[in-house]
């Protein structure tokens, strides 16, 4: 076909061979990284924060369209993939503000939903409330599918940004002990940073309420891996010895039986006075949001490195992003 002599493809420069250890992959479950893929995107992580202090945005990958579908709420993956493409000069097909707007409430499937947006985008970042749904997605698409949570399954992405804060603020990951403490029953991000750690040679305490235990065969796993591990319901019995403590929400959501939820809602806070007791240099986490288990104003304390933490997700997530599309 005879182009429009006003295209003058000679003046257009070649796009870039794709590169790096990520270029087309799915991102699914923490399982596909090994510490050699970790620490690849965190260098690339790392390059990106200091691309975004010194220029803000950059094009790195401004031929390249993400569509982000989120079949349930979200504030920080949404926005953070969001923004972590626009810094990179992409662009964004966002359906997160409810899926009831797209054709999914018309009763659209998931693989046919996949099949349409690969058609427009290189990428689809997809938030489900089935466990399994992006791998079902992933065997749909052409394209790379990024899971931004499945249901209470995996977290992936929210992992890797725990796991480089965690590595931004200590300096270190093995020989730490980690505590997680709040809904370690339907905490994704709880199940896959414990994946993730278990690559790590670190101690791991679990702080729940009896029907919050994590679930029994990831703690198998935790066992058979021969860290050291303890269970616990009690917060005293682990604040003045963990270098991180990892707080979540109690998910109203996932309750079937909502007295039960109403029992265990408010079983921890982490006030300025339980602070007292912990490290000098331990670090709070959360993924977010609170609920009412991290006071405001525990905010100003040093150690509260949750806002952190959210921020580092966009650089996480520009890593990823720049790897899967084969910029990185
Ligand atoms: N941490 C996290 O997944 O937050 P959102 O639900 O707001 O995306």
């Amino acid at each position: 076909m005879e182009l429009n002599p006003l295209f003058n493809l000679d003046a257009i420069p070649a796009r870039p061979e794709p590169t790096g250890l990520l270029y087309g992959e799915d991102v699914l479950s923490v399982a596909q990284f090994d510490r050699d893929k970790i620490d690849y995107i965190f260098t690339r992580a790392n390059e990106m924060r200091e691309m975004v202090k010194r220029v803000g945005k950059f094009d790195l990958i401004p031929d390249k369209v993400a569509a982000c579908i989120f079949y349930e709420p979200s504030t920080r993956t949404s926005s953070s993939f969001i923004a972590a493409m626009q810094r990179l000069g992409g662009s964004v097909i966002p359906i997160t503000s409810g899926v009831s707007f797209s054709s999914v409430s018309k009763g659209e499937t998931l693989g046919d939903t996949m099949r349409v947006l690969e058609q427009y985008a290189d990428v689809v970042v997809l938030r489900h409330p089935e466990v399994g749904a992006a791998k079902e997605a992933a065997s749909a698409a052409s394209v790379p599918v990024i899971n931004a949570g499945d249901g209470p399954g995996e977290h992936p992405t929210q992992a890797l940004l725990d796991l480089f804060t965690i590595q931004d603020e200590l300096g270190q990951i093995d020989g730490l002990k980690i505590a997680m403490l709040g809904d370690l029953r339907y905490g994704r991000t709880v199940h896959s940073l414990t994946k993730l750690l278990l690559q790590y040679d670190v101690q791991l305490r679990y702080v729940s309420p009896e029907v919050l235990r994590l679930p029994m065969n990831l703690m198998n796993r935790v066992i058979d891996s021969g860290r050291n591990v303890r269970e616990t319901y009690s917060l005293a019995d682990v604040i003045r010895d963990v270098d991180v403590l990892y707080v979540t929400r109690v998910q109203k959501e996932r309750f079937s039986d909502l007295s039960q939820y109403e029992q265990v809602k408010n079983f921890y806070e982490i006030t300025p006075e339980v602070m007292e007791e912990a490290k000098e240099k331990m670090i709070v986490m959360h993924p977010l949001p609170r609920v009412g288990e991290i006071p405001e104003s525990l905010d100003s304390d040093p150690r509260a490195a949750y806002f952190r933490q959210a921020q580092n997700g966009m650089y996480v997530r520009m890593a990823l992003l720049a790897g899967v599309l084969g910029r990185a």
